[in-house]
């Protein structure tokens, strides 16, 4: 095993050497972080290989060039951001989009990364073609379920044995504090029954694969009190769910360290798996709504932000690891600051910074916080 590790990260090492001398224009800075890298030799995934797997949101594009050598250095575990979901995995009912996704999960392969499906039944992103007859009508609800039925076994069925969990339905609570679940064509068409169809057809497809709910706002009292509340219907009507995936796209404003361990107890309580499978720590306030860029409003990076980042990401990794019992991967949302979706939600053209390597995928402060703990497992040995 250590001889395995030796090996494999003097196969890191000659990478990154080979792309430093290869690229001999880099400017000075760029080069002695990447020698300071190369000096720690540790990634993501070994600082915390005796917590959680460190996971990462791609794209096939990604899986390239020095993105590549980045992801196989930090991490090991992947999802796919987009292209597993319904209407670019399956655009039309007899037609599959395969060769994305077959990318991504043979980089996984190849690599030895573990691969999370992103996702099967979501209200966005859905083919249209599933909710509509071929005369325009909408579907009745056994026909959807024969489709969902139909989908699900051919995606999971495709993957069966390189993704290792699934996020089966995702973003089924509705974003108003008075309504329990969203409204959707799904909710529309076949009642919240939906949900746990979906589950079963997943379990069927694949019954070793790990099952979960997945959405956002998760911390937030009032959306976590809806959340537990369909998590515990599931479980008391024996739906095969493992897991509730915390997607973690939080900022440097919030939550608070005791929402996140109250939220993290509640779901912890129902004995169920917890993923924080979305991370990312945006510089401004959650809106949901979009909206144009204002006026004066500045997206510089400044050291007071980037200090309060990694003061946030270092608490947030603090209750990580004490829930590690509990927590089975933490995954960020797209790699570097290069690029991430928040550069386009909820205001396009903004730049947001929310991630642990910068726009030249450079390790940030925030990494040092984040990498740099004291281990407690160490400690309980001594
Ligand atoms: O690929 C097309 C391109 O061909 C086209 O020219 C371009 C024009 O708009 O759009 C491109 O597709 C975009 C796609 O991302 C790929 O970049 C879609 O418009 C855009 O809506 C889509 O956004 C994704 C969003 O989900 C909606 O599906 C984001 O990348 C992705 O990060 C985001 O991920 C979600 C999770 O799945 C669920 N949780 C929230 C999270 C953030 O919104």
């Amino acid at each position: 095993m250590k001889l395995l590790k030796s090996v494999s990260l003097f196969v890191i090492a000659s990478l990154l050497l080979g792309s430093c001398k290869s690229n001999s224009e880099k400017n000075e800075e760029t080069a002695s972080v990447e020698t300071s890298s190369l000096a720690s030799e540790k990634g993501l995934k070994d600082y915390y290989a005796d917590y959680f797997p460190i996971g990462v949101a791609v794209s096939p594009r990604s899986l390239e060039g020095e993105s590549a050598e980045l992801i196989r250095a930090e991490f090991n575990s992947l999802t796919a951001e987009n292209v597993m979901k319904m209407g670019v995995i399956h655009p039309e009912m007899d037609r599959f989009n395969w060769g994305p996704a077959d990318a991504i999960a043979n980089f996984a392969k190849e690599n030895n990364l573990k691969l999370r499906g992103h996702n099967l039944v979501w209200h966005q992103q859905a083919g249209p073609w599933i909710f509509t007859t071929e005369d325009g009508k909408t579907v009745g609800k056994e026909e959807l379920y024969q489709r969902m039925k139909a989908h699900i076994d051919s995606v999971v069925g495709r993957y069966k044995g390189t993704i290792y969990a699934w996020d089966v339905v995702n973003e089924a609570i509705s974003d108003k504090p008075d309504e329990f679940l969203r409204k959707s064509e799904w909710l529309d068409i076949a009642g919240e029954e939906f949900i746990m169809k979906a589950f079963e057809y997943a379990h069927e497809a694949d019954p070793d694969a790990k099952l979960y709910y997945n959405d956002y706002n998760a911390i937030i009292p009032e959306k976590r009190d809806r959340i537990y509340k369909l998590l515990k219907m599931l479980i008391d009507n024996d739906v095969p769910i493992d897991g509730v995936g915390i997607q973690g796209h939080w900022s440097i404003f919030s939550p608070t360290e005791t929402e996140l361990r109250e939220a993290m107890d509640l779901y912890a309580s129902l004995g169920l798996d917890i993923q924080i499978t979305e991370l990312d720590v945006s510089l401004y306030q959650w809106e949901k709504e979009r909206r144009e860029l204002r006026q004066g409003e500045s997206d510089e990076f400044t050291p007071e932000l980037e200090a309060q980042q990694k003061e946030k990401y270092d608490m947030f990794f603090r209750v990580f690891r004490d829930y590690k019992d509990q927590l089975t991967g933490v995954t960020f949302w797209n790699v570097s600051d290069r690029y991430s979706w928040l550069d386009h939600y909820p205001v396009e053209g903004r730049k947001n910074y929310p991630l642990l390597f910068d726009e030249d995928y450079k390790r940030k402060s925030a990494y040092d916080a984040v990498a740099h703990f004291e281990d407690t497992n160490e400690t309980e040995k001594q």
